[in-house]
């Protein structure tokens, strides 16, 4: 291989590499599954394999950022594969790009960017990909460590600091993964809801200059949400501080007031009752025996009301 700064050559072609992501995600609270992972990537011999694990959870609740930070910490360059359903098996490792004098140029994707520099690849959301583009990661995920691409024809073999983790939605919105990708995305690392204490420390770690008593209020509610099994994530909980503050720019009303209409603009006003909203979802689970989305019970028919959980207190 000879190289030349974005440009790398591989058995004769020339590969142009992706850049990589820069990231000041620091990781607060929550140490169980940042340790799991650091693990994961640990080798215990030289002949030993780091495991390529996936993250998963309730979407919003902190699988990238878990990713990156893990990342940060073992000081190596990140590189993020965002997946789609429209991910074909190329997408994933070659594109060739047509160049100015009608030559094709091949660009590697952040993951086969990772494999060469010897970085971190965070696939994210890997089970929006359907399986066809997961087969062509099948050599990539076991000992062989390596990728055939067919479009530049060349093989690569990960360098030995080449780590890999995929992050997965509790949604319905994604694709059953094959038994044998499964079997080589382990192990399974959990995000859990974060305690009271934690949540309260990573939203004023992400919006250090909220007043205290609307992060109060936040966390309040997100704990309910947590205890009462509902998918409403710290992702929400930070777009709900966020607009109440604008809010505040505009209108003389109390803290409360302002949590409660950038809740119900946000999570729709269905969210103002968490009661409500988990015997709806019970209902539903009965009536169609299946996984609904929150949207159904945000943006259902029913009037809001005005008791909540916020109201009493
Ligand atoms: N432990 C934590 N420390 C710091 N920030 C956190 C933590 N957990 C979550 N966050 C913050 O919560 C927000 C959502 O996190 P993130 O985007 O990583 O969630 P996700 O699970 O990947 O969501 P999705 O499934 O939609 O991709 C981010 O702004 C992130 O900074
Ligand atoms: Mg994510």
């Amino acid at each position: 291989m000879t190289e030349n700064k974005e440009i790398i050559v591989i058995q004769g072609v020339e590969i142009h590499l992706s850049h990589k992501v820069g990231s000041t995600q620091e990781w607060i609270g929550q140490q169980e599954p940042l340790d799991q992972l650091m693990a994961c990537w640990l080798t215990l011999s030289p002949k030993d394999k780091p495991l390529s694990p996936r993250i998963i959870g309730v979407p919003g609740m902190g699988k990238t950022s878990l990713a990156m930070a893990a990342a940060r910490r073992r000081n190596q360059d990140l590189y993020i594969f965002q997946c789609t359903s429209d991910t074909r098996p190329e997408d994933l490792l070659v594109t060739p790009v047509l160049g100015q004098k009608g030559s094709i140029m091949y660009h590697a994707s952040a993951l086969l960017t990772a494999m060469i520099r010897g970085g971190i690849v965070v696939l994210d959301e890997g089970n929006r990909m359907p399986e066809k583009s997961w087969a062509a990661l099948a050599s990539l995920l076991d000992d062989r460590r390596m990728i055939e691409s067919i479009v530049a024809g060349i093989n690569v073999t990960a360098h030995p600091e080449f780590r890999f983790v995929v992050t997965m939605n509790d949604d319905s919105s994604t694709y059953e993964i094959p038994d044998y990708i499964m079997s080589r995305l382990q192990p399974a690392i959990e995000l859990p809801f974060p305690g009271q204490d934690e949540e309260m420390r990573i939203l004023r770690y992400n919006l250090p200059e909220s007043p205290e008593e609307l992060l109060n209020i936040c966390v309040g509610y997100l704990q309910e949400a947590h205890d009462l099994g509902l998918p409403i994530s710290l992702r929400d909980g930070l777009h709900i501080i966020r607009y109440a503050q604008r809010l505040n720019t505009i209108s003389q009303s109390s803290w409360k007031e302002k949590f409660l209409q950038a809740t119900s603009q946000i999570l729709g006003p269905e969210a103002l009752d968490l009661q409500k909203l988990v015997e709806k979802r019970k209902l539903e689970d009965q009536e169609y025996g299946g996984d609904p989305e929150m949207g159904d019970f945000f943006f259902g028919d029913e009037p809001p009301e005005d008791s909540g959980p916020l109201g009493k207190g």
